[in-house]
């Protein structure tokens, strides 16, 4: 059984050590903003934040999450609140929306290290595929939220 930490709180799968934490915190924590999309670690859907890095979430293991802390896309606001999620918005960013909460994921754990990141800098770190190609958008959004 592993044990870390979920959005503040601390769980405990029982699971196989090796399943990946996308079906925990799909399937046992009935955390599904966070999204399944290609399953090999290419598109971001699943996008998380552990310990302050940007990782997908279908690419690691519960064993390799023990005793680390992993934030949600459920756990940045309820009330839209947060500078990222607000830009978002104002930017009407998403379109069918499907990978959006990986993209907020990864802009807030960017945000969190460079508060003023460059287009080349959003590019690098903003890796995951959106097949409506919001990219303008999301670009925009970064910038917006670094104000
Ligand atoms: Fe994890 Fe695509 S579902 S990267």
């Amino acid at each position: 059984m592993t044990k870390f930490t979920v959005n503040d709180r601390p769980v405990q799968y029982r699971m196989e050590p090796d399943t990946p934490l996308l079906w925990a915190l799909r399937d046992a924590s009935n955390l599904t903003g966070t999204k399944y999309g290609c399953g090999t670690g290419d598109c971001g859907a699943c996008t998380v934040d552990i310990d302050g890095e940007a990782v997908r979430s279908c690419r690691i293991s519960l064993a390799q999450c023990e005793g680390r802390f992993v934030t949600t896309i459920e756990a940045l606001s309820t009330d839209r609140s947060n500078p990222v999620q607000q830009a978002w918005v104002a930017e009407n960013l998403p379109q069918c929306g499907y990978c959006q909460s990986g993209m907020i994921m990864a802009a807030s754990v960017l945000l969190r290290k460079n508060r003023a990141p460059s287009d080349e800098q959003i590019d690098a770190a903003i890796t995951n595929i959106c097949r409506c190609g919001t990219y303008p958008r999301i670009r925009a959004a970064i910038r917006r939220a670094a104000r």
